[in-house]
């Protein structure tokens, strides 16, 4: 067959046999960060792009060259969402949410949009749970996030994450320290990657996590902003990693996490495998205290981290197989049987068993085959025999058991049936 469409570069077909490890990541992460008092937030696939450019950061790549945007019949700008906090907290201002009871705890599960040279673990459109913690300036809030996102990892049965943590600083002491980076960095700047020699003006502490080996080995004696912080973020830091330690969360302090959005302040993190290759951060974090007065609103501290949702995808689909499963397949092989049997698959269907029946014209060996294929735990089928004799014979798909079931009682029978069993 010639396939005349095909998914545009970057996206993905989710799969039926998929969808059910998707479904179980999504139940789980709604299941922790209900534990954790996260409620969950809906809001627009788009939004205004300037509310991005402003949020996420005019020099960002993701504002300079990942942004899908488009203009709407008015002639507004409009962009698809390449992330998350900036809409929620576009959402949490316009709802007057920070009038209520603080701190704000949310959460969403949303698809986002980046125009991005796709490779493993990195898609156009792809899929985050993203939480997020408004009106706590205090490092058990950063506690808090952390646990929450481990405690996600760890009860689906992730291994092997690395909780990488740093801090970028506040607003006051990040500009002397970018000025000591770009120093540091001119005086190398022939050595520098092309696109490092262009943020060396735009956005100077990207550089440091910058993947090319020319600008990895310059960054090796680069200055760390850990030692360049004012005392009130070291401090903050100190009791970050103190809360950690207190609570047994292993982690590393990295001094080349900046994260690649602007409104990072203080605290970053970032939780990365080694099982996918270059694509290696499944979730990516941190402190925004600044971001709500840039948006209008009054200051509120706040944090919050992303999930990569296809990235964990990858890390579990090799390992998980949930398979597709009935409770009883009915088959049937008459015009008055298909009758019988269709009423006792909705009958079944009501008191929440899983019934499949056929659909088509085959044999009943066909039938059989099908039942097969489905996983059906018992089948029955229906002929004019069994209509004659009132009697029907179940059989255990798993094993050659078979059980005699008078047919007008068959669904209160097989009820008492798979419920003792
Ligand atoms: P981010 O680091 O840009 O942060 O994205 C978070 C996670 O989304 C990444 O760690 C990665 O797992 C996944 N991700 C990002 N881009 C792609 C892509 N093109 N394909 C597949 N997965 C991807 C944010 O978006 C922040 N809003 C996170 C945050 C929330 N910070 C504070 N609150």
């Amino acid at each position: 067959m010639k396939i005349l469409y095909s998914a545009p570069r970057g996206t993905k077909d989710i799969l039926p046999d998929e969808t059910k490890i998707w479904r179980k990541i999504k139940k789980k992460a709604i299941e922790v960060s209900e534990r954790f008092g996260f409620s969950e937030m809906i809001f627009p696939t788009f939004e205004e792009e300037k509310l991005f450019i402003r949020s996420v950061g005019e020099e960002t790549d993701v504002v300079q060259k990942e942004m899908f945007t488009f203009l709407d019949s008015a002639g507004r700008k409009l962009a698809l969402r390449p992330e998350g906090t900036a809409s929620l907290a576009r959402a949490v201002i316009e709802n007057g949410l920070l009038n209520e009871a603080l701190p704000l705890k949310l959460f969403y599960i949303i698809n986002c949009f980046r125009n991005e040279r796709p490779q493993k673990g990195r898609y156009k459109e792809f899929y985050q749970l993203g939480v997020e913690l408004f009106g706590s300036s205090l490092p058990t809030s950063e506690l808090e996030v952390i646990s929450l996102a481990k405690m996600f990892f760890e009860e689906l049965n992730i291994k092997n994450l690395t909780l990488n943590i740093n801090s970028i600083g506040c607003s006051n002491c990040r500009k002397d320290f970018v000025l000591k980076l770009i120093d540091y960095f001119k005086e190398h700047e022939n050595k520098l990657c092309k696109t490092c020699k262009e943020r060396l003006n735009k956005n100077p502490l990207r550089i440091l996590d910058c993947k090319e080996e020319e600008c990895e080995a310059l960054k090796e004696n680069a200055p760390k902003i850990l030692d360049n912080v004012c005392s009130s973020c070291k401090e903050h830091f100190k009791t970050v990693e103190k809360l950690l330690k207190n609570n047994n969360i292993d982690y590393v302090v990295n001094h080349k996490i900046v994260r690649g959005l602007d409104y990072y302040t203080r605290t970053v993190f970032e939780f990365k495998t080694n099982e996918l290759g270059s694509q290696d951060t499944i979730c990516g974090g941190g402190r925004y205290d600044g971001l709500f007065e840039e948006l209008g609103a009054k200051k509120t501290p706040a944090l919050g981290f992303g999930v990569g949702l296809n990235r964990l995808f990858l890390l579990l689909k090799d390992k998980e197989k949930i398979e597709n499963y009935c409770d009883l397949y009915i088959g049937h092989i008459s015009e008055n049987a298909m009758l019988k049997a269709t009423k006792i698959a909705q009958n079944l269907r009501e008191k929440n068993i899983k019934v499949q029946t056929n659909l088509l014209e085959r044999s009943v060996k066909a039938q059989m085959k099908y039942a097969n294929k489905i996983n059906a735990k018992y089948s029955i089928i229906i002929g004019d025999n069994e209509l004659n004799s009132n009697e029907i014979e179940l059989k255990n798909m798993n094993e050659e058991q078979t059980k005699k079931i008078n047919l007008d009682d068959f669904e209160s029978e097989f009820l008492k049936f798979i419920n003792s069993n």
